[in-house]
């Protein structure tokens, strides 16, 4: 019963977090294509915002199915996605594609974590580890579109990593 009680919680907190993830992933691409829905890249980005798109269905029929509330923030991870998203385009799309990278190197580590802490959650696991893989074809994306020669890489990288750290601490919890 205790450990049933642990299971439930620790999905709980994944999903809710998950949803919150995608919701703000799905705004990135939104706000980039905002700025550079013309550009050769977009293409490539809508990609991209397409497969958010579905990793946020998915877990929005989740949060239905284990009966997880989402994020409170919910609304400020919308406006904080499409925010961020439109920004770095505006500074050009290399610096859209850095923000990619800084982003989906988080969340690709964040989904591997889950997937190798849930116990007894085949099927939840198995998608973990399927939009992990797709993370990281994002980041494989943006760094084939030379988002590692941004202008002030290094330090966007470390800041949008430390924003993203902190945004997963707060939509586990709240
Ligand atoms: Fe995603
Ligand atoms: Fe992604």
């Amino acid at each position: 019963m205790t450990s049933r009680y642990h299971d439930q919680h620790e999905v709980s907190r994944c999903l809710r977090v998950d949803h919150a993830g995608e919701v703000g992933a799905r705004r990135i691409y939104e706000g980039q294509l905002a700025v550079l829905g013309a550009h050769p890249v977009a293409e490539e980005i809508r990609h991209m915002r397409d497969q958010e798109q579905e990793h946020l269905d998915t877990f929005s029929a989740l949060l239905n199915d284990y009966e997880v509330r989402p994020s409170l923030l919910s609304p400020f991870w919308n406006g904080a996605g499409f925010m961020l998203g439109a920004v770095t385009a505006a500074m050009g799309p290399k610096a859209a594609m850095a923000c990619t990278i800084a982003v989906e190197e988080v969340i690709g580590t964040h989904y591997d974590r889950q997937a190798k802490s849930l116990k007894n959650e085949d099927d939840l696991v198995e998608t973990l580890e399927r939009f992990r893989d797709e993370e990281l074809e994002h980041r494989d994306i943006a760094k084939d579109h030379d988002g590692e020669d941004a202008i002030g890489y290094p330090i966007m990288r470390r800041v949008i990593q430390a924003g993203c750290r902190v945004a997963i601490k707060l939509a586990e919890r709240v």
